[in-house]
């Protein structure tokens, strides 16, 4: 236990060190790289500044693209130096995915897909991952559901929820489709909670920090688990996908803060998405992820009359800038998270905007944590 300890506290030391480098590779390379874009023809225009000298400027996108190559890089070497004891085909899988997600990204930003399409896309990017796993496919049931389930599987059959035997349901085939769908949403999710300056990668940021905290806390955790040993693998895995994930989106964030020189683009948000996605897989914790997921889910509910067509949903549901105030309102129709906290603030600037949404996410997060915690107290 001690040397696994030491040897645990070297490879955070590692990989801490690659973060910190990539961190200042990324903000080097997005400088550099700017005026490529420009001329390429790829930017956007920031809309929450229209009226403004700032809105006619041309902001380059997608910048998503540098911390994504660098990240893509980085998970390459620590594949080099082996550091996962867990499966590596699987490990491979998880880096085809994050790496088809960001080609498609790109392909999205470049060709500007229709939202059906967009849709689609991490179904396709998560193949590399479907057809090559062989891990479990297995889930723990929640202690209160327990009943419910095993009520099902005995008056319709295991087919509806798979085979049930004590606290586990073997979901088979629907595991799959399961990983399918956390691509879909966890990469659509941060894409359309998006559109004012620093949102996109900052709730990328604040949610791979609780991600790290909780493998952390299992890392060091005493509770008696079936198999203390593989739970610890399983996070310290995790550990090593999301530190170079915080360092190279701080490198992101550096140019994305308010007030923007760069667009992050759909490429970081399907880039960013399928990271998560794809290290909660690999560590066992997806149900934990959605729970840090909850602004993301909001939004998604409350989107949906949009989204499902049964209200007009218009090509940007930003809120409205008001020139004279230099103030961001909310806007009714447009059915988002961002309006909603709008019209229940009243109207902010936008860099405050963006800061409330963050804490709202730390304080959903922290929430998230806490729950966990008392539940695995009083349902062991
Ligand atoms: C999603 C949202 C859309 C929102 C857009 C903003 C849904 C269904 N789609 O669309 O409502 O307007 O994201 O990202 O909810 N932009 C800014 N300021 C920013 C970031 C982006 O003005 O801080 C604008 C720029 O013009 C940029 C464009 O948004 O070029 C990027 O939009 P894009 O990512 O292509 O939109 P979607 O992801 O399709
Ligand atoms: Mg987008």
């Amino acid at each position: 236990r001690e040397a696994s300890d030491a040897g645990m506290l070297f490879r955070i030391l590692v990989v801490g060190g690659i973060s910190v480098v990539s961190y200042f590779t990324v903000s080097f390379f997005i400088s550099s790289v700017i005026p490529l874009f420009l001329k390429a023809g790829l930017f956007g225009r920031d809309i929450n500044k229209k009226g403004t000298p700032n809105g006619e400027e041309k902001v380059p996108e997608p910048l998503g693209l540098v911390p994504a190559t660098v990240y893509i890089m980085i998970l390459c070497v620590l594949h080099l130096v082996a550091f996962h004891n867990g499966d590596a085909r699987l490990y491979t899988a998880a880096m085809a995915c994050v790496t088809f997600m960001t080609l498609l990204g790109f392909a999205d930003d470049v060709l500007d897909l229709r939202w059906r399409y967009k849709l689609v896309l991490p179904l396709i990017a998560s193949l590399p991952l479907l057809v090559n796993y062989t891990g479990k496919t297995t889930v723990i049931l929640p202690r209160i559901i327990r009943p419910f389930v095993g009520w099902i599987a005995s008056h319709f059959g295991g087919g509806l929820v798979g085979s049930v035997s004590g606290r586990l349901v073997d979901l088979g085939l629907g595991y799959y489709i399961y990983m399918a769908m956390l691509s879909v949403f966890c990469t659509n999710a941060i894409n359309i909670y998006a559109g004012i300056n620093g949102l996109e990668v900052g709730q990328s940021v604040v949610m791979a920090i609780f991600v790290t905290i909780h493998n952390a806390l299992n890392l060091r955790s005493d509770i008696p688990k079936d198999d203390i040993h593989l739970l610890r693998v399983h996070h310290a895995f995790s550990l090593d996908m999301m530190l170079p994930f915080i360092a190279v989106c701080l490198g992101l964030m550096y140019h994305n803060w308010y007030p923007s020189r760069v667009f992050v683009g759909d490429t970081f948000c399907y880039f960013a998405g399928m990271t998560f996605a794809m290290g909660s897989i690999l560590g066992h914790y997806s149900t934990t992820l959605l729970l840090f997921f909850v602004p993301q889910i909001i939004n998604f509910v409350y989107s949906l009359p949009q989204l499902f067509g049964i209200l007009p949903c218009p090509r940007h549901r930003l809120p409205k800038y008001n020139v004279k105030t230099a103030r961001l309102e909310g806007v009714k129709t447009h059915l988002n998270l961002v309006n909603l906290v709008l019209l229940i603030t009243g109207p902010l600037h936008e860099r405050t905007l963006c800061f409330l949404l963050l804490v709202l996410q730390a304080v959903c997060c922290s929430l998230a944590l806490v729950l966990r915690a008392l539940y695995l107290r009083y349902f062991p």
